[in-house]
């Protein structure tokens, strides 16, 4: 299975949307399909916006094909998350067949899921609740991002979702399933190093006083940031 893997990843160079939309099917568990689309998704975020990796990918798992992508697009427009720019690019790609896309949306969302190489803020979580996206899997958490230096809304999705209810305070049936750390290490080096140079005097002070020196001497340790992230051969 490794060997078919490796060679889709190949040939994925030369017959994108034939192969590469089917890149990781076949594999022999949800943790490698899950850890094979994230890798997609964070090579996505360093290739496009190397500041700011914040890549994302919708996947339809009934046919393990990918429905679109999105990333960190904060220079065409600041509120373009990687998340946000995703639905739109789905929307765009997919948009209603009868021009109503709440009730009759040109992708089916209930077996779409999003992964995102970091925790959705607030904003995007909202928008994959709305969506109704049957599961979201990302890297690091939104702690991690902004312990890494970047600014965040300190709220964890769980806590977003946890508001989301149907008229007369009804649980909401197409909450979608939540699943965090896939790739962690590779997301929190990303993220470690795309955010150094937000880490000056201030930063340090700021995480001295919130007790979290190991937090950064762990960071430290594990991550160097003078080499080019590991990039795997093949680039979307
Ligand atoms: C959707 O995203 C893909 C990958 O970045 C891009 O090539 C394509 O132009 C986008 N399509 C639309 C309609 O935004
Ligand atoms: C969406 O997919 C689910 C699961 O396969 C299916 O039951 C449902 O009918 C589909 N919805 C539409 C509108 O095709
Ligand atoms: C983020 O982390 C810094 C420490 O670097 C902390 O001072 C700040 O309060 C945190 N919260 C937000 C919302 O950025
Ligand atoms: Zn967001």
């Amino acid at each position: 299975m490794k060997v078919f893997y490796i060679g889709s990843l190949i040939l994925c160079f030369t017959l994108f949307n034939y192969v590469c939309a089917k890149v990781c099917d076949g594999l022999e568990s949800v943790r490698a399909t899950d850890e094979c689309y994230m890798r997609i998704a964070l090579n996505f975020g360093l290739t496009h916006n190397p500041k700011a990796p914040f890549g994302t990918l919708i996947v339809d798992h009934a046919t393990n094909e990918i429905s679109c992508y999105g990333v960190n697009s904060n220079k065409i427009n600041t509120l373009l998350h990687g998340e946000t720019a995703a639905f739109w690019n789905c929307t765009e790609l997919y948009p209603s067949p009868t021009n109503n896309d709440m009730l009759n949306p040109g992708l089916n969302w209930s077996i779409q899921t999003l992964y995102t190489t970091g925790e959705p803020c607030p904003m995007c979580a909202s928008q994959a609740i709305y969506r109704g996206v049957h599961r979201v899997v990302w890297g690091s958490t939104v702690e991690d991002i902004n312990y890494s230096g970047c600014p965040q809304l300190m709220m964890n999705m769980v806590d977003v979702l946890a508001t989301s209810k149907l008229g007369a305070n009804r649980p909401n049936p197409k909450a979608p399933i939540l699943e965090g750390g896939i790739l962690k290490d590779d997301c929190d080096r990303a993220f470690w190093c795309a955010f150094s140079s937000s880490r000056g005097k201030s930063y340090y002070e700021a995480m001295k006083k919130e007790g979290l020196e190991d937090f950064v001497k762990d960071r430290k340790a594990r991550f160097s940031c003078d080499s080019e992230p590991k990039m795997h051969r093949y680039r979307i």
